[in-house]
């Protein structure tokens, strides 16, 4: 059963074509990180026009991957949030009409509920309960998953997520945009070696991750920072500390069978490695290309939507503000 996948939430236009919600036959995206790298941030209104002019192209060359015609698909997934109100509206535009077009039904899918099925997409079985990790440039949130599209938050960010986070120190060590990779390449030529506070918001699960930044902000701002690459390693360290101790604590309190990492930040390296060694409990992470945005998640995650009947009509609209639970 073939599923079409759209994701247009943020800055990447993306298309996919996936086989019964775990077998990949194309994964299509057109980044505008080139674009936006020249503003130090995504412009919304820059993003939704490339999106207009991209979405075609990308999803005529995700059909074309996956030598899939029309008739060969069982439906079409989109994404509808959270994400840029006119980015979303794209993606959510064009499935309409190709759904109207061919008489196909369409799912919408929340981008974060994609994110969390990108480990569909990794050739490993997965028992509920599980906690899932996801961490984005919007969002880091702790989730218990009970079973297919049965979420419970347990934990939440109270300021900055995980990815703005790295977005914001980049900046502030003038490292550029985007800041996640870019923190972690430089941290590869230094040491954690300068102290930085970890809010443990003891008692809870969430996260804080404003102080750590601005304590960077500080030091740099004192002419305290002699080695960029030490000052990224060390920021680095500071949060990936915070999210690790955390995830591995709620996964234990929770007794789940194992812990899933999702969103972009699942990319950086570090955080991978340190997840694997300190988790006692068996950690699914996809590969660096499924973490951040892409369409394969959203038709993954629009299978399960599909056979649990979970069908939307040609009224479907965008969502931005749109929550997991
Ligand atoms: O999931 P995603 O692609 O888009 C959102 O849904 O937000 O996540 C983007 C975020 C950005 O903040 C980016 O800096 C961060 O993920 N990111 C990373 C890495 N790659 C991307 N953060 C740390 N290390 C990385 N290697
Ligand atoms: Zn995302």
């Amino acid at each position: 059963m073939k599923i079409l996948g759209i994701e247009t939430s943020c800055d990447e236009t993306a298309a996919a074509v996936v086989e019964d919600g775990v077998r990949i036959l194309s994964n299509q995206i057109a980044s505008q990180v080139e674009i936006h790298a020249r503003y130090g941030g995504i412009v919304p209104e820059v993003a939704s026009r490339q999106h207009i002019l991209a979405i075609i192209p990308i999803i005529e060359q995700a059909m074309a991957e996956a030598k899939a015609t029309w008739s060969d698909l069982a439906g079409i997934a989109v994404t509808i949030g959270p994400g840029l109100a006119g980015s979303l509206l794209v993606g959510v535009n064009v499935a309409k009409a190709i759904a109207l077009a061919r008489g196909l039904p369409i799912m919408g899918v929340n981008h974060l509920e994609g994110h969390i099925y990108a480990n569909w997409l990794t050739d490993r079985s997965i028992d509920f309960p599980s906690v899932c990790l996801i961490v984005s440039g919007g969002h880091s949130d702790l989730v218990l998953m009970k079973g297919h599209g049965n979420y419970v938050v347990l934990g939440r960010t109270r300021d900055d997520a995980a990815g703005e986070a790295f977005d914001k120190a980049a900046r502030i060590l003038k490292l550029g945009y985007p800041g996640g990779p870019a923190i972690e390449q430089a941290a590869r030529a230094g040491t954690a070696s300068i102290q930085l506070p970890r809010a443990w918001l003891k008692g809870t699960n969430d996260f804080s991750f404003s102080g750590v930044k601005t304590a960077l902000l500080r030091l740099v701002e004192g002419g305290k920072v002699s080695s960029q690459a030490d000052a990224a390693a060390s920021f680095q360290e500071a949060v990936i500390d915070v999210l690790v101790t955390k995830t591995v604590a709620v996964a234990k309190e929770h007794r789940v069978k194992q812990i899933l990492l999702a969103g972009g930040v699942a990319a950086n390296g570090l955080l991978r490695q340190r997840l694997v060694k300190n988790s006692p409990l068996p950690v699914l992470i996809p590969p660096p290309v499924l973490c951040t945005d892409n369409a394969a998640m959203i038709a993954a995650c629009g299978y399960y939507r599909f056979r649990a009947g979970k069908i939307d009509g040609l009224s479907l609209d965008v969502i931005p503000g749109l929550k997991l639970a």
